[in-house]
């Protein structure tokens, strides 16, 4: 028998479990977006993800979760030493990475109470195979109730298809929702706040802080000053041109808030050009 490990301390935790992007590149239909992008993202720790828009913020998240169009051309991505890269999108779901979506998918017909029922039993139940018994309907929606009204959502939200028709702002607290009940190692939240007023970032922001009880690992990809406001960073990341140029502390957010990029593209000339480019490439084909 294995002796049960009894100081396991959250600070013993937070520095095993880990979330680590090596040197990454990714293309998109044969062209490079990143190239070679770092950070390593530890359990209970805030990250902010930052930059122009274009810079490759979403690319890294997405070629995380191993979206098919985002294809890994050199570098690794490791949660707790196992290669993300070799698992399906589901399998890296299961081992405990979430990305909430810039913009997600509608899936009409499918409600959202059923959704959530077997993403939360496979993301719990790991070696589940389809068509196996889901966690029993009571237990699951006196948890969803709760959850939905910790987070101030309409009880009516359950029964709507997911994401059919949904505002911007219904979108992104059905993310919400997901992080909630999925509770994963690692989240990644790409600009959970677009679209929606001061007073939804503002409420986002209080339910991420609540939710995450201080055990998630956050990537948060924003630029809204409010979304960091329950969620400070420990560390503020800088993507531009498809490399993360600048790594630094919650001071590096309120700059970037305050002053915008120029300051940045000044101090990374190599970065600012790839950034040219890849723009140029966009005009182009927008013309051609
Ligand atoms: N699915 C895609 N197809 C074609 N180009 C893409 C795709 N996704 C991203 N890109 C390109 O990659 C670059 C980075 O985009 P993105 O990662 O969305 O930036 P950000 O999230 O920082 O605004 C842009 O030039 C964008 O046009
Ligand atoms: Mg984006």
């Amino acid at each position: 028998m294995i002796a049960p490990n009894t100081n396991r301390t959250n600070e013993s935790m937070s520095n095993t479990e880990t979330l680590k992007i090596t040197d990454l590149h990714v293309a998109v239909e044969g062209k490079p977006i990143l190239c070679g992008a770092s950070l390593t993202l530890r359990r209970g720790e805030t990250h902010a993800l930052m930059g122009p828009n274009g810079s490759g913020k979403s690319t890294l998240g997405l070629a995380v979760m191993g979206h098919p169009a985002y294809e890994v051309t050199s570098g690794s991505v490791e949660l707790d030493g196992v290669d993300l890269l070799e698992l399906d999108p589901d399998e890296r779901a299961r081992a405990g990475v979430f990305m909430a979506f810039q913009r997600p998918m509608a899936i009409p017909g499918v409600k959202m109470a059923d959704f959530l029922r077997h993403a939360t039993t496979n993301v719990r139940q790991p070696d589940r195979k389809e068509g196996e018994e889901l966690i029993p309907m009571r237990e699951f929606r006196k948890e969803l109730r709760g959850k939905m009204e910790q987070l101030k959502i309409d009880p009516e939200f359950a029964r709507r298809y997911v994401n059919d028709g949904f505002s911007g702002g219904e979108m992104k607290r059905a993310e919400i929702l997901q992080l909630a009940m999925l509770q994963p190692k690692f989240a990644i939240l790409d600009e959970t706040d677009s679209g929606l007023d001061a007073d939804a970032v503002k409420l986002a922001s209080a339910s991420i802080a609540e939710i995450r009880g201080g055990e998630m690992g956050i990537l948060i990809i924003t630029h809204h000053e409010r979304l960091l406001e329950h969620n400070r960073p420990d560390v503020t990341h800088v993507m531009l041109g498809g490399r993360i140029v600048e790594t630094g502390g919650p001071e590096l957010a309120e700059e970037l808030h305050r002053d915008g990029f120029d300051r940045v593209r000044a101090d990374h000339p190599k970065a600012a050009a790839q950034e040219a480019e890849l723009e140029k490439l966009q005009k182009e084909e927008a013309v051609g």
